[in-house]
């Protein structure tokens, strides 16, 4: 979709990793800072709580997840309307858009299932915006599991040891000028310097 004032555009600024990486603390702490230099900020998540993005949800919860042609393929109909009926116009007014979670969600987790990557990579790209920037929050698995049993909430059917090694290291292979593998194991604060330090200098905030 062509903006009608393309130098009003918005940025697509996309948070990544596996669970636990404290995707939505980053966000926050950017969203604001953003603000503060007087840019319009909206934040999302992926996937949505859209009608396909609650079938993914609620299969995942009750720990079964749907059949893996399924999966896919709702959770491309949910990226779809969100790319549609969200992201686009959003950046076409000139804001700037945060996600937790975008299509290198689906690279990592189905590609961890067994589905080729870069199959994965296509089919997202055939309609959705790349983002400008995208940052891989980097931890150790260990430390992502006890964050999350520490956080006490059911661990849903994506969220086991072994499964996550396994995006983890899909993350790490993938090859993006846009992507920036950040060490998130540290103090929060420090986690977000070095993103405001890459937001800085690549998108000239
Ligand atoms: P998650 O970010 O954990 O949601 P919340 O914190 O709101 O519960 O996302 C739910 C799960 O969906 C997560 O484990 C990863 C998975 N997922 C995919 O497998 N593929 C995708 O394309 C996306 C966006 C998420």
């Amino acid at each position: 979709m062509e903006s009608d004032s393309p130098h009003l555009r918005g940025r697509l600024v996309v948070f990544e990793g596996i669970d636990g990486t404290g995707k939505s603390t980053q966000i926050k702490l950017l969203a604001q800072y953003l603000q503060e230099h007087g840019i319009e900020v909206v934040t999302d998540y992926e996937p949505t709580r859209g009608e396909w993005g609650m079938k993914v949800r609620n299969a995942a919860l009750s720990g079964e997840r749907l059949s893996l042609e399924e999966e896919i393929n709702c959770l491309l109909q949910d990226r779809r309307e969100h790319v549609r009926e969200f992201i686009e116009p959003a950046l076409n007014r000139g804001a700037w858009v945060l996600l937790d979670r975008y299509y290198l969600s689906m690279m990592a987790y189905q590609g961890a299932t067994g589905v080729n990557v870069e199959d994965l990579r296509q089919m997202n790209e055939e309609f959705a915006t790349i983002p400008d920037v995208a940052f891989w929050l980097d931890i150790p698995v260990e430390m992502a599991m006890e964050r999350m049993n520490a956080r006490g909430s059911d661990k849903d059917a994506f969220e086991n040891e072994t499964f996550l090694q396994a995006c983890s290291a899909i993350y790490s292979a993938m090859e993006m000028p846009w992507l920036f593998r950040i060490e998130a194991d540290g103090e929060i604060h420090e986690t977000q310097a070095r993103v405001r330090e890459i937001i800085r200098a690549e998108l000239e905030v």
